[in-house]
């Protein structure tokens, strides 16, 4: 069985044919879904499908570093007012990205920070997205020592020094994706000297595409291919690599 650790179920994209995708999901041996909430706008989408597949999508909060601007200081006062709404299963997304805009930078510092600080005082892991923001994260890690938290580092895709220096620095887990199966993906390289009690697995659906579908909508039966070429990278079997990073998902969210 699988987990698809990092999955926009909620996505305009699904909202045709979102049957299909659940039972194609299924018959690829999903077993569950971890949902990362992004803003205000997805909110009400999120939870309406968490609470159509209670035993299967698992809803989380949190302000994702794009969504960080003007309205920042509203945005992250909704993740606060809603914190206690319900059992959510991670904060996140969450992080930085300097790749789509950098107008933002020390607003979304700050809301990482927070949003770090809250996730440790609620006991939740975190999801962080980082993009082309390596050394702000590191100062961000640098600021919050002391601060005991854990989570996931969604679409990894760093070296196997940047694994290790992260390892030291937080009880980290690194999401595995689509990214994986392209030709000369570095992460590759990294992952076959990765311990595989660190992996879990992701799709970041309708996103981030593996091969042969890249191009297209991602879906989360194609959480499946990603499995399959970890299994090859790390020449396991496809049991082992299921098994062990569905046990360390559930370990992190405590689903
Ligand atoms: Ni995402």
């Amino acid at each position: 069985m699988l987990i698809d650790t990092h999955c926009h179920l909620y996505d305009e994209a699904f909202r045709d044919d979102f049957e299909a995708v659940l039972s194609r999901a299924r018959e690829a041996g999903l077993e569950a879904c971890v949902m990362p909430g992004i803003d205000r706008s997805c909110h009400d989408a999120l939870l309406a499908v968490a609470d159509a597949l209670p035993d299967f999508a698992y809803p989380c909060i949190g302000l994702h570093p794009t969504s960080v601007g003007e309205n920042w200081q509203e945005e992250l006062d909704f993740v606060k007012q809603h914190l206690s709404d319900r059992r959510w299963y991670a904060i996140g997304e969450i992080g930085l990205d300097e790749y789509w805009s950098k107008d933002f930078v020390k607003e979304q510092i700050r809301v990482l920070e927070e949003q770090i600080s809250l996730a440790a005082e609620a006991g939740l892991p975190v999801i962080i997205h980082l993009r082309e923001a390596t050394d702000d994260f590191f100062r961000v890690l640098d600021d919050l020592r002391g601060v005991d938290f854990r989570g996931v580092m969604h679409a990894w895709s760093g070296s196997y020094e940047s694994y290790k220096r992260l390892l030291g620095l937080a009880d980290f887990k690194f999401g595995i994706g689509g990214v994986v199966t392209y030709k000369n993906a570095g992460v590759a390289v990294a992952l076959e000297r990765m311990s595989l009690e660190d992996v879990i697995l992701e799709t970041d659906c309708p996103w981030l595409t593996p091969v042969p579908y890249r191009g297209k909508r991602n879906e989360p039966s194609y959480v499946r291919l990603v499995a399959e070429k970890v299994a090859l990278i790390k020449d396991l079997p496809l049991e082992t690599v299921s098994g062990v990073t569905s046990a360390n998902a559930k370990i992190l969210f405590k689903l």
